[in-house]
């Protein structure tokens, strides 16, 4: 039997692939969000997963709805949680906070009471954020660059582990006999002073359950790799194979421990997207057809609208397959076949892409199910890493990168909600169980992921 892996779902209510919401039966309607989170949460409680996660990206914009529609309008991350602590009453929960433009007084404040209300099952991702028009939704000139970010990235988690810690864990006396509600030496300020954070504290919310929240971080550059190793339990990396990632967790387990701690107290997470079905190949069908309905430039009028990616059209794909300007394939239609002759052509990026289309959609050229020009188009302007298959093809994978030393653990996404997460729970779910690589056990979230017993920050002086 293998060690459990840490296995979260990752949830994104629009679906995580842009045409997921297309999808028939596809949640597509952000009032809606209540149910299918409630939904989402009542499976992946059942299939015995460590946390739900809830990403955050702080502006919205028109060119979303192509690219990553399910960042147009949704809910707040930290709501999402705090809604789901009242649905929930095992699963970790993991909302996402921006260190650089949130206050560290009132993140403690939120977390912290999302620890207690849920029994210590919450925890934070830490972000800096990559994107720039959130600077002027919080009253600031400018998104701030990388050093200036981490500089206060940095302070804030140092802050932020001095205000979970302002009560002594027996501060809370309670005695009722004598009268003494609490110990006042037990109740210490934060006095934190720094260049990008000043907080004093103490905090008025009662000490967390599990005193400190497993610190999530997300991010890639070296800033990100040296704050991850310092101060996250886990690393959520962005991988494109299990080489690179095994590459980055050596990188941050040695890392760790020149921070001084263990390597193993950084576990590395990588994102995952599954496309399951009961079969290798009702899975396939699936990612055809999302591909199918990517909107491209094909006549329909998708061309005109406003954020519209250049890069949706047959010209566009020509273009980097080096198929020459006057090739009559130039005029044709994008639900027209490829055919080999022209595919033997192909530069590189568009050879790969043919490859991954053949692979995941299981057409061939060629053949009563041929490989036409949309789904190359399709494939290449929104790029997906989909691990297609029955139950057993989506644990293998699982298992694969654990034997590469790539992952200690999965943030699973779901191409559209709720039928994708519905399926990998009820097929992938039980195929990770049965191989032990799924069901973690632990009464709160630090248990569950196997942390040690954090280290404490506590330095500052009683209040009183
Ligand atoms: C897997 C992964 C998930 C991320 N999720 C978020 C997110 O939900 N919100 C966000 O603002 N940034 C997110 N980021 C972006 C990082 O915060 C980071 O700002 C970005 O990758 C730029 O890297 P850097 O911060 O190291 O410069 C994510 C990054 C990775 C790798």
């Amino acid at each position: 039997m293998s060690e459990p892996l840490i296995i979260g779902a990752m949830v994104r209510t629009l679906g995580a692939y842009p045409s997921g919401w297309r999808h028939p039966g596809a949640h597509a309607d952000p009032l809606g969000d209540a149910a299918v989170l409630r939904r989402i949460a009542r499976l992946g409680e059942d299939a015995g997963l460590d946390y739900l996660f809830f990403g955050d990206w702080l502006a919205t914009g028109p060119d979303l709805e192509f690219r990553d529609p399910y960042l147009l309008a949704r809910i707040d991350p930290l709501s999402a949680v705090l809604y789901l602590a009242g649905v929930t009453e095992r699963i970790g929960l993991i909302a996402t906070v921006n260190s650089t433009y949130a206050d560290p007084y009132a993140t403690a404040r939120a977390t912290a009471s999302l620890d207690v209300l849920t029994g210590g099952r919450a925890g934070v991702n830490l972000v800096t954020g990559a994107e720039p028009r959130a600077a002027a939704n919080h009253g600031r000139d400018a998104h701030a660059d990388n050093a200036a970010r981490y500089d206060r990235a940095e302070e804030f988690v140092r802050a932020l582990r001095l205000l979970w810690e302002s009560w002594d864990e027996d501060a809370w006396r309670a005695d009722a006999a004598s009268g003494v509600l609490i110990d006042s030496d037990g109740l210490r300020g934060a006095a934190f002073d720094g260049a990008h954070v000043r907080v004093d504290g103490p905090l008025n919310v009662a000490r967390p359950p599990q005193s400190h929240l497993p610190l999530v971080h997300a991010g890639t550059s070296a800033r990100s790799r040296a704050l991850a190793a310092a101060e996250a339990d886990l690393a959520l990396i962005a991988a494109a194979d299990p080489a690179s990632a095994a590459a980055t967790r050596a990188e941050l387990r040695a890392l760790a421990a020149a921070s001084g701690r263990e390597p193993g107290d950084v576990k590395v997470v990588v994102p995952v997207l599954p496309v399951v079905a009961e079969t290798d190949a009702a899975a396939r069908a699936i990612v055809d057809h999302l591909l199918l309905l990517v909107p491209i430039d094909d006549g329909s009028g998708h061309a005109g609208r406003e954020g519209f990616p250049a890069n949706r059209s047959l010209a566009s794909f020509l273009d980097i397959a080096g198929v020459a300007a006057d090739h009559v394939v130039r005029r044709a239609s994008v639900d027209d076949p490829v055919s080999a002759a022209v595919a033997g052509t192909f530069d590189e990026p568009a050879a790969r892409t043919l490859e991954l289309v053949r692979r995941q959609t299981g057409r061939d050229l060629g053949g009563p199910h041929p490989v036409t020009w949309r789904l190359l188009i399709a494939a290449h302007a929104v790029p997906a890493a989909f691990v297609v298959g029955g139950p057993t093809a989506i644990a293998d994978h699982f298992e694969a990168w654990r034997d590469a030393g790539a992952a200690d653990g999965f943030n699973v996404l779901s191409a559209f909600q709720p039928a994708q997460f519905e399926a990998f729970t009820r097929l992938a779910a039980p195929e990770l169980k049965r191989r032990g690589l799924l069901g973690s056990s632990g009464e709160t979230l630090r248990d569950r992921l196997g942390l040690a017993a954090p280290r404490l920050a506590r330095a500052a002086a009683p209040v009183g």
